[in-house]
């Protein structure tokens, strides 16, 4: 006997049908939704990944199925043949096949379900670890069904853009050595070799550089890359980049490839210009006015200076902070005098205080004097200083923070963002691009100077000749692609020489010794003829996460990990048998503690 799909095949998607089909005899497929008994009748909303019909079962239309519908439920996979009648007056509008509806003549069960442990549906209020333990059935809502077409959609058209502007796309190894991102490695132990390990890759970086050494010159790659690092609504241990690499070209190439980027992708997921070119911002004018290297433009509360109207201030934490040579640097909240109350202020002091500041001073303007703690303290030339800085006027509340610039920029950039939601400020419906650029070489840490992109990265132009000077003042030709307060993207231009990739290594701290035991294959790379390049890699599921407005990137990932690093589906990691630990020559030592321990 042949089966109901040999005999027939799916004429619709449940999402597509219209007045226009009125009359004809469709076939769907897919899941119960919704399910109404009516006595005689059996409403019933059938779901695929393309929406919903409505379905109704009507014993005078076909006894024979009718039976095996009312015993129907929820999740349960079907497949019906029908006739598309008009809904008449119970259309629905807020349905796209909503002046619509099938009355089936057959029904074929392909298989029962068990009741869900959470109701499918747009919304759910179920905990997330049971919704990520089923995720298959997660997957079934509205939402993350939209998400992830979205997800397939900007593959697409990344795909098509670069392929259209003549990159390739090479894939590249993920048993890999470890090579520096600034993150911990995953680790993959060798059976081949007793005691060594494969890492895998935090991006594929070197390797699209040695692409270019071979001549290439634009290559692309969407890839996966993996981190052990602490994770957050932003970070994955295994995330998704967009990955390039153009050789012959400046920072500027670069930036014009990636906003028409995204402006395809922009366009064609949401048919919005995003308006290249972007706003740009030097990293020093950045943390300056806004604390962060990330700014999220969509609304004002920018910091300003003020060091220099508070030098003299009869406030010793003012003029002290200033003649210690540290800052005082605060935001105007414009019309915050009558929003904020006592218990208001108390609270932002204890926030700005998880940043390592001393206090939050703050004076409210008012239209007689200024009030507030250490408003006596600020004379007249003072106030009229503070104010024109700060662009303040009668109504505004203003806060300051005095202490080094980094705690300053800590404390005041996070301030800004909790103003920013809590006063309502930002439209969820903008989008706002900023490159940040001239970013610094090298932060120190401890004594030791860090890479702040990575060991690649090529000087600024301009500096090449002072390698020799102090390496804080040095300048990288690096930018990061930022939108609404996330790196989405983060590029620079790369060394292309070996010798100022041996003098950089060496101001890293790494003897030429160590060098070329990490990066031997780069530097002899270096040595035959390596074309000027640079190149970028984007965030693809954080670019996603704004794309599709959620606030976490695990809800634009099919199968994301936890905030532990978890599949709580999968249950990875997990424990192994011992053979394959002995084949592995591995021994397990007791975890240290509870954290060390897998979960
Ligand atoms: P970078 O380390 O800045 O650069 O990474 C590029 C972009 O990847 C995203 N990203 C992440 N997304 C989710 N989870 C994570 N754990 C995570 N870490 C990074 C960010 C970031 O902007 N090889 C260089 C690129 C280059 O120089 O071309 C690199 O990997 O959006
Ligand atoms: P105090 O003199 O410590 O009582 O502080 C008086 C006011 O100054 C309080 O409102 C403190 O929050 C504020 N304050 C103290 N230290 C700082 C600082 N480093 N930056 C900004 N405000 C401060």
């Amino acid at each position: 006997m042949s089966t109901f799909l040999e005999e027939h095949g799916r004429t619709h998607m449940c999402g597509e049908l219209r007045e226009e089909n009125i009359g004809e005899t469709v076939t769907l497929m897919g899941w119960v939704s919704k399910y109404r008994n009516l006595g005689r009748l059996v409403f019933i909303d059938l779901r695929d990944r393309s929406g919903v019909t409505q379905l109704r079962f009507d014993p005078h239309h076909a006894e024979e199925i009718h039976d095996v519908a009312t015993e129907l439920r929820s999740e349960w996979c079907i497949a019906i043949i029908g006739e598309v009648v008009s809904r008449g007056a119970n259309k629905n509008p807020d349905m796209p096949t909503g002046s619509v509806e099938i009355l089936p003549q057959s029904l074929e069960v392909f298989s029962k379900a068990e009741t869900p442990p959470f109701v499918i549906r747009e919304e759910t209020d179920a905990h997330e670890d049971l919704r990520l333990r089923h995720r298959y059935l997660d997957l079934r809502r509205g939402p993350l069904q939209e998400a992830l077409l979205t997800r397939s959609k900007v593959n697409a058209l990344t795909r098509n853009y670069l392929v259209d502007n003549g990159f390739a796309e090479f894939e590249t190894p993920v048993l890999n050595r470890s090579t520096p991102e600034g993150a911990r490695d995953y680790l993959v132990p060798s059976r081949i070799h007793p005691g060594k390990f494969y890492a895998l890759p935090q991006s594929p970086q070197i390797f699209k550089q040695l692409l270019m050494v071979s001549g290439f010159d634009r290559y692309f790659q969407i890839v996966k890359c993996f981190r052990d690092e602490d994770l957050r609504a932003d970070r994955q241990p295994e995330f998704t980049q967009i990955d390039m690499e153009m050789s012959f070209v400046t920072p500027e190439d670069v930036i014009e490839i990636c906003e028409g980027m995204m402006a395809a992708i922009f366009e064609g997921v949401h048919d919005i210009d995003v308006e290249p070119p972007f706003e740009r911002l030097s990293y020093d004018e950045a943390m300056v006015r806004f604390g962060v290297d990330n700014p999220d433009l969509r609304f004002g509360l920018e910091i300003s200076d003020v060091s220099e109207a508070v030098a003299d201030s009869e406030f010793r934490v003012f003029s002290g902070t200033v003649a210690r040579g540290d800052v005082v640097r605060g935001i105007c909240v414009e019309g915050g005098v009558e929003e904020f109350s006592r218990k208001d202020l108390d609270e932002l002091e204890e926030q700005v205080k998880i940043y390592g500041a001393k206090g939050l001073a703050w004076v409210k303007i008012k239209s007689d004097d200024w009030s507030g703690p250490v408003a006596n303290f600020i004379g007249d030339d003072e106030r009229e200083a503070i104010s024109a800085k700060m662009g303040a006027s009668v109504g505004d509340l203003l806060l300051f923070v005095a202490a080094s610039a980094d705690v300053a920029c800590a404390s005041l950039g996070n301030l800004r963002k909790d103003l920013g939601n809590r006063l309502g400020l930002i439209d969820e419906d903008e989008f706002r691009f900023c490159w940040i650029t001239d970013f610094p070489m090298f932060e120190e840490e401890d004594g030791q100077l860090h890479a702040m992109h990575h060991p690649f990265t090529s000087p600024h132009p301009e500096d090449l000749d002072r390698l020799d000077g102090d390496p804080l003042k040095l300048r990288a030709q690096a930018y990061d692609l930022v939108l609404n307060g996330h790196e989405i993207g983060g590029g620079s231009i790369r060394i292309h020489r070996q010798d100022v990739q041996n003098r950089i290594f060496e101001l890293l701290g790494l003897s030429e010794q160590e060098a070329q035991d990490k990066f031997g294959f780069l530097l002899d790379a270096l040595q035959y003829g390596t074309p000027p390049h640079g190149g970028i890699a984007f965030g693809m599921d954080r670019l996603l996460m704004i794309l599709t407005g959620v606030d976490s990137i695990r809800q634009v990932i099919a199968f994301p990990k936890t905030t532990q690093a978890s599949d709580l589906m999968a249950q990875a990691p997990s424990d192994v048998d011992e053979e394959q630990l002995e084949e592995l020559h591995l021994r397990l030592i007791e975890p240290k503690s509870e954290e060390n321990s897998t979960s």
